[in-house]
């Protein structure tokens, strides 16, 4: 009875130990993704423009993503945090412009914004509340301007091919810190930039040396900018 009620009480105390660290190391640093219209929409994936329009011929918001620096990232962190329109109410036109969907069918934003907050902006909470969380995302856009970034290095949405290598350095030149580049294949089958990934501080104000990069690069060493 005692060694049983003492391995209990081990336990418990385990489990409190856990569900600490499970709330204070439940994410290190962001990742900000970025994904090139023009390679979502020539692949044989459905997709539709959002019933506000073509959106501009720049990267848009993927996703402002928790990750860890072991590889891992927590998920849909609060069943009862539900996307609240009421709280962007006064960002709506940034969100359709920069953080536009492409998905089918064709909708205005609010699905898509409600799929990121839900899986992704709920493990940050004890940072960034909803209005925040999406309006940071729009800053970290506008301050880190990846199409300009691209032109001023000759690096042009025309269809390419470009050196991958070549890609991530006018980035790194940039901004300072290497940035993960992810490729789709277009329709023919061709290796494509897709999206970009930069990584960001826990606390959302710094760019930082990406901790660790999502696994599995899946572009060419020379790969495609369509046009969008
Ligand atoms: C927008 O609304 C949020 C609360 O929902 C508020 O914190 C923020 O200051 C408002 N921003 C502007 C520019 O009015
Ligand atoms: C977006 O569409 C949803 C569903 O049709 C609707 O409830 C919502 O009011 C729309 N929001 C805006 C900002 O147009
Ligand atoms: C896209 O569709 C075309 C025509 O059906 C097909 O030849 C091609 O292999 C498909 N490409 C991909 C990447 O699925
Ligand atoms: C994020 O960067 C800011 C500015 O450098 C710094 O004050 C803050 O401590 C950093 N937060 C984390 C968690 O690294």
């Amino acid at each position: 009875m005692e060694f049983k009620g003492s391995n209990l009480i081990k336990l418990l105390l385990l489990t409190q130990c856990l569900t600490v660290l499970c709330v204070s190391q439940n994410y290190d640093f962001f990742y900000f993704v970025r994904q090139w219209p023009g390679s979502y929409c020539n692949t044989n994936r459905s997709y539709c423009y959002p019933t506000t329009g073509k959106p501009a011929a720049d990267f848009g918001i993927h996703g402002l993503w928790p990750n860890r620096n072991d590889g891992s990232y927590p998920s849909n962190c609060d069943p009862n945090s539900q996307f609240n329109p009421s709280e962007v109410s006064n960002i709506t036109s940034k969100l359709q412009s920069h953080w536009p969907t492409l998905a089918c069918p064709t909708n205005n934003g609010t699905r898509f914004w409600a799929h990121e907050w839900e899986k992704h902006g709920t493990c940050s909470m004890s940072k960034l509340n909803q209005h925040d969380y999406f309006e940071l995302a729009i800053k970290l856009k506008q301050k880190t301007d990846l199409k300009q970034t691209f032109r001023n290095a000759g690096i042009n949405p025309n269809g390419g091919p470009y050196s991958l290598s070549n890609m991530k350095e006018a980035i790194k030149k940039a901004f300072g810190f290497t940035p993960h580049i992810d490729c789709n294949v277009d329709a023919s089958g061709k290796s494509q930039l897709f999206q970009v990934y930069m990584c960001v501080n826990r606390t959302g104000s710094n760019f930082i040396e990406c901790p660790v990069f999502p696994r599995g690069g899946r572009c060419k060493p020379s790969i495609m900018f369509p046009v969008f």
